[in-house]
């Protein structure tokens, strides 16, 4: 089983963007926690991190070609704004949760809409860096039942 992680905009900054946020763990401790995570449940796990709208659509689209089984998606702002990754989603027709660090639904207004949720199986949001690893093991469970 193939599961890419993607993060979208900033979340490379993980560990020195407002900590009071999204903590202090850095992008690359959240790369070596999904890892092992993926290790011990036998995933193969592939990241992918870009600040980039059309980079971050073509990785989505490169998805089908590899044969991905399952996305995992921080879209960061792109959430709240994208239309065009939401369409990238629908397109491939792989299973995708979507994670937020932060509870989102608690936050400012303009951060309620997610246009990429109409397009995902799976929402976590506010359970810290936890969220990306209950995605892949949502992801595992239902994808294995099928
Ligand atoms: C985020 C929440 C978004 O609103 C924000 O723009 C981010 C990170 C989160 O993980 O909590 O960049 O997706």
């Amino acid at each position: 089983m193939k599961i890419l992680v993607i993060n979208g905009p900033n979340l490379n900054m993980l560990g020195i963007r407002e900590p009071d946020k999204y903590g202090s763990e850095t992008y690359e401790d959240l790369l070596a926690k999904i890892g092992s995570h993926c290790q011990t449940r036998g995933i193969e796990a592939e990241f992918y991190q870009s600040n980039h709208e059309g980079a971050l659509v073509d990785r989505i689209q490169q998805a089908y070609f590899d044969k991905v089984d399952g996305i995992v998606i921080n879209p960061g702002a792109y959430t709240h704004t994208s239309i065009a990754l939401l369409d990238a989603v629908k397109s491939v027709m792989i299973p995708t949760a979507e994670v937020h660090i932060s509870n989102v639904a608690e936050r400012e207004d303009f951060r309620q809409v997610s246009y990429i949720r109409a397009a995902c199986c799976f929402t976590v949001m506010g359970h810290g860096t936890d969220g990306y690893l209950e995605a892949i093991d949502y992801l595992q469970e239902t994808i294995g039942e099928k």
